[in-house]
């Protein structure tokens, strides 16, 4: 029986009652949103800083990306792929256009879109690179994190991640982040099909490599015949100040994956873009997904794409996100508490100064909600800020200020 929702604590009771306990929210509930805002059921307004981890790039319920929604909702919504539809060739075009690529592959969720480049890259190590069968391998990086499924788990470092989840996923080789001798060893082995790396880490804390590892990592990859495959399903369309992250360093990855923001957060879209030599490997019933390249999906990614260049979002969040860092640094300053901002464009974490086992960085969280402004700890005592693309600065000097007053007053 269905019931309106009249109260947080009702909400938070009935997720207790009935919902799996695999995420520990912050305790406010939400129930709308418009651009940088969102509004619990009470009726209280807050700054979004989180952007549901960098979906909502185009602010929420963008009027261009609902309308997108709405007319193509009313027309056509899936017929699968077992026949074609009027909308999904216009798709992939406007795709292989926006971001330079030969081809696309449509699928929905992120972590879909990694085990797609990753089936992909084992597909041309066997059929292009001549890999011998069943051992290609893969290069991941410590402290990656790209999704939930097995697949993805397999090459995680968090052990909460990966604790009575086994056996997991043989072919994996994990080195350390932004080493490059590392990565120079681990090259070596002659099935190495791929390296597979977020540009910057998101989950991990927003952790940037240092200038140069991106475009030395793309050149030792050519050098050994290796797909360097690029996730930027968190750093990518324009979060970072450019359409991606791999763009500071000129970087062109042969397998990008993207997700979460090609929507702008309105259902789950993701891509992965390759050359013809690597897509092509694939063949009708080798891979696929019922949704994935539906027309509701292939137009509302066009229209979020589109918002994302007219209103300079890229631009705004390159320049939003100096104004931020600048302020953070000045409150570091002035307090003992964070120790450290970092980030690119509007994608940035402060760390707290206590163990990752301590509170600070929740009750930090809790007592920003309080002053009105939503983020999350990350890994215990980071926490993340990411708020909408479409902010202006003014209203960002709104959020550093109520940053500035939790963060001094929780000190006393
Ligand atoms: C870099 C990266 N890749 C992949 C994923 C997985 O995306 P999804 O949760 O949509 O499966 C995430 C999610 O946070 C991510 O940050």
């Amino acid at each position: 029986m269905y019931q309106t929702i009249t109260s947080s604590q009702e909400a938070i009771a009935l997720e207790h009652e009935y919902g799996a306990f695999n995420y520990h929210p912050l305790p406010v509930v939400l129930s709308k949103g418009q651009g940088i805002y969102l509004w619990d059921v009470e009726g209280k307004r807050y700054f979004d800083f989180l952007s549901a981890y960098s979906a909502v790039n185009q602010g929420h319920c963008h009027p261009r990306i609902i309308n997108a929604l709405i007319e193509q909702a009313q027309r056509l919504t899936l017929t699968s792929r077992a026949f074609y539809n009027d909308v999904l060739g216009r798709y992939e075009q406007f795709m292989c256009e926006y971001f330079g690529y030969d081809r696309v592959l449509p699928m929905n969720t992120g972590v879909e879109g990694g085990e797609t480049a990753v089936k992909l890259c084992r597909k041309w190590g066997y059929e292009v690179k001549g890999i011998p069968t069943n051992q290609a391998k893969i290069i991941f990086v410590e402290r990656n994190f790209w999704g939930r499924t097995l697949g993805a788990i397999s090459s995680s470092t968090d052990s909460s991640s990966k604790r009575n989840f086994g056996p997991f996923m043989p072919g994996y080789e994990v080195i350390p982040y932004n080493d490059l001798n590392a990565l120079a060893k681990a090259l070596e082995d002659k099935n190495v099909a791929g390296f597979m790396l977020e540009p910057i880490q998101g989950e991990a804390g927003v952790v940037v490599p240092d200038e140069g590892y991106l475009s030395k990592a793309y050149q030792l990859c050519k050098e050994n015949n290796v797909l360097f495959i690029a996730d930027e399903v968190q750093t990518g369309i324009a979060r970072t100040g450019k359409l991606l992250a791999c763009d500071y360093e000129s970087v062109k990855p042969d397998i990008l994956v993207l997700g979460k923001a090609l929507s702008g957060g309105v259902m789950p879209v993701s891509a992965v873009l390759a050359s013809n030599e690597i897509m092509l490997t694939l063949r009708p019933g080798e891979h696929g997904s019922t949704f994935g390249g539906n027309p509701l999906a292939c137009e509302v990614a066009m229209a979020a794409l589109n918002v994302v260049k007219d209103e300079k979002l890229a631009e705004n969040s390159a320049y939003l996100g100096q104004i931020f860092r600048a302020r953070m640094s000045r409150i570091i300053e002035k307090t003992d508490m964070v120790v450290l901002v970092r980030g690119r464009g509007l994608l940035n974490a402060i760390v707290i100064n206590d163990l990752p086992t301590s509170h600070t960085a929740w009750n930090l969280c809790v007592k920003l909600k309080d002053y009105g402004l939503l983020a999350k700890p990350t890994h215990g005592n980071i926490i993340r800020f990411a708020p909408p693309l479409v902010m202006n600065e003014d209203e960002l000097h709104e959020c550093c200020d109520i940053i500035e007053k939790s963060i001094l007053e929780m000190e006393k």
